[in-house]
């Protein structure tokens, strides 16, 4: 399978009407010419709902279950598109839960390691990762790491995993690592949050053959749905081939900006096409979130209070559905 690496692109617009840049808001080199073609006409939503029109129309995307599936729930955040908010959502979520009463566990499964130290965790005194996990067939409940938050916990991983990619291509049974390693601790938790790499690789692929549900964060900009299909087309794949039972069943608008009317659009246009998928709380573009791992704490711990722990805890309400925990 192609590692279609991905980079998000920004919408000028957005940028401009934002105070504070935060760091996810940096200039990025190299936009297409397609992008800055857009720059001219930021209220024109046309290529945005086209590419929703033709992700519906292409893709198989199931009627939603009208219930939450029974815990454990296993919940792969995936979207090949770099900084869009899935280690954010990963840590802040799984915090979140975390405070709700579900034991939940964060699996790092980005050789960035970026949930490994967004939750107080330093790479650099851990004998075990999830590399040796997934390619030494080390027990996943060795690397099991505890964090400064009851009830949450993290497989870490180091830069090592970088190389996973490539050692997995001759590995038997490669896609399926994750999967069979997980199984021996599911029942020690209420929720699995998988935060994948900005890639559509081997690693990405064993995230989604472990999952039963995936959690792709949009960022909201004019760009959000660029490069969805190519993801839809994987876990297409990955039913086909894999894992019959994956589900797309939740979709979270990140990093919205209430004084633009470009966020609003983008957000409307999405749940228009993706209806209940979509969950209705939408996490603002706050600095407080942006700040938050570089003290190595979720949100829900450095600024409790802030926008940004709300909206992770309504996201919390809202994933779990109030289901009952089921593990103390
Ligand atoms: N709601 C938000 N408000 C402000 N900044 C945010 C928000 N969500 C994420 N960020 C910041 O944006 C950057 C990208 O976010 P994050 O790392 O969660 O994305 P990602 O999809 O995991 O990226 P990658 O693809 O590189 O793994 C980070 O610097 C993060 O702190
Ligand atoms: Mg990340």
């Amino acid at each position: 399978m192609s590692d279609a690496m991905t980079n998000s692109p920004r919408p000028r617009a957005a940028l401009e009407a934002d105070g504070a840049p935060s760091p996810a808001e940096a200039p990025e080199a190299g936009r297409s010419a397609n992008e800055s073609a857009g720059l001219a006409e930021p209220d024109g939503l046309d290529h945005l709902r086209s590419a929703a029109e033709d992700l519906v129309a292409t893709h198989r995307i199931a009627a939603l279950p009208g219930e939450k599936p029974p815990l454990p729930r296993v919940l792969a955040i995936a979207n090949q598109k770099g900084g869009v908010g899935k280690t954010t959502t990963a840590v802040n979520l799984g915090a979140a839960l975390a405070e709700l009463g579900y034991r939940v566990l964060v699996v790092d499964l980005d050789p960035q390691g970026n949930a490994t130290t967004g939750l107080g965790v330093n790479a650099r005194n851990l004998d075990t990762s999830i590399y040796d996990v997934i390619l030494h067939d080390v027990p996943i409940e060795d690397c099991i790491e505890p964090t400064n938050l009851r009830n949450l916990f993290l497989v870490p991983a180091t830069i090592d995993l970088a190389g996973a990619e490539i050692e997995l291509v001759p590995a038997f049974s490669r896609e399926m690592r994750l999967r069979r390693a997980i199984g021996t601790v599911l029942s020690d938790f209420d929720f699995l949050l998988i935060d994948c790499p900005p890639s559509l690789g081997l690693l990405t692929v064993n995230a989604l053959a472990a999952a039963q549900e995936v959690a792709v964060p949009i960022q909201c900009e004019y760009y959000a749905l660029e490069g969805l299909g190519q993801l839809l087309n994987n876990i297409e794949r990955v039913r086909a081939n894999l894992n019959p039972d994956l589900n797309v069943s939740t979709i979270i608008m990140t990093m919205y900006d209430a004084r633009t009317r470009l966020a609003e659009q983008v957000v409307d246009e999405v749940r228009r096409h993706f209806g209940d998928r979509v969950c209705r709380s939408v996490v603002p573009r706050t600095v407080r979130l942006s700040e938050a791992p570089s003290f190595g704490q979720p949100i829900v711990v450095f600024d409790p209070s802030s926008r940004g722990a709300t909206a992770y805890r309504e996201l919390a309400k809202e994933v779990s559905g109030g289901a009952p925990q089921r593990v103390g």
